[in-house]
């Protein structure tokens, strides 16, 4: 069975174990830390997903910046990683599906992402392109993905900018 819950500090070490071990690199556990000490940090937006309680996986989604005449915050999901014992098996999909929703009761407009246009076109992320949303990485535009919510609107679009945190790992 099992069960998908916001972070507590106690999920921290294995979180950071699960990033390290699914990214082969500590990057991402060290995005995770900073992002969590930034006022970028949505606590309800750090989940885990638990098998027979233990921490198999983990999704972030933090504020970063869509800069046009104004500078709206949207989300950005980064990173999600799974367990490598425990991936394929639907996991990581049931975290973007829980964190979707939750971005969705909590009224944001945008979820941005940077990955395979294969896995997150299933949960309704676009290219970038289509809304006017210009990605800040010279990688293919399929690649920058966005899923407008409930709440967006027109206005929504510009350039991506994200927080220097993510450029200090
Ligand atoms: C990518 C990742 C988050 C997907 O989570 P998951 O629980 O394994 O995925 P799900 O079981 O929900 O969905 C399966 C789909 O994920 C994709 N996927 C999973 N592992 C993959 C891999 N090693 N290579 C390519 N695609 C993969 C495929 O589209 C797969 O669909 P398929 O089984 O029909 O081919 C997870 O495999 C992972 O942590 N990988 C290493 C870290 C990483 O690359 N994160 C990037 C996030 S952008």
């Amino acid at each position: 069975m099992m069960n998908i819950h916001r972070e507590t500090v106690t999920d921290y070490p294995a979180i950071a174990q699960i990033n390290t071990l699914a990214f082969g690199q500590d990057n991402e556990a060290k995005l995770v830390d900073k992002i969590r000490n930034s006022d970028r940090y949505i606590p309800e937006l750090s989940l885990v997903a638990e098998i027979e309680d233990v921490v198999v996986s983990h999704i972030l989604f933090s504020y970063i910046d869509l800069v046009d005449k104004k500078t709206l915050q949207v989300l950005g999901l980064a990173p999600l990683a799974v367990h490598p014992q425990f991936q394929r098996q639907g996991i990581g999909s049931a975290l973007i599906k829980a964190g979707l929703e939750i971005a969705q009761a909590n009224k944001e407009a945008v979820v941005i992402v940077l990955g395979h246009p294969e896995f997150y076109t299933r949960f309704g992320f676009q290219t970038s392109v289509i809304y006017g949303i210009e990605s800040p990485f010279p990688v293919p535009e399929e690649f920058f993905m966005v899923k407008p919510l409930q709440n967006y609107h027109e206005r929504y679009k510009g350039k991506v900018i994200y927080p220097p945190t993510f450029n200090e790992v």
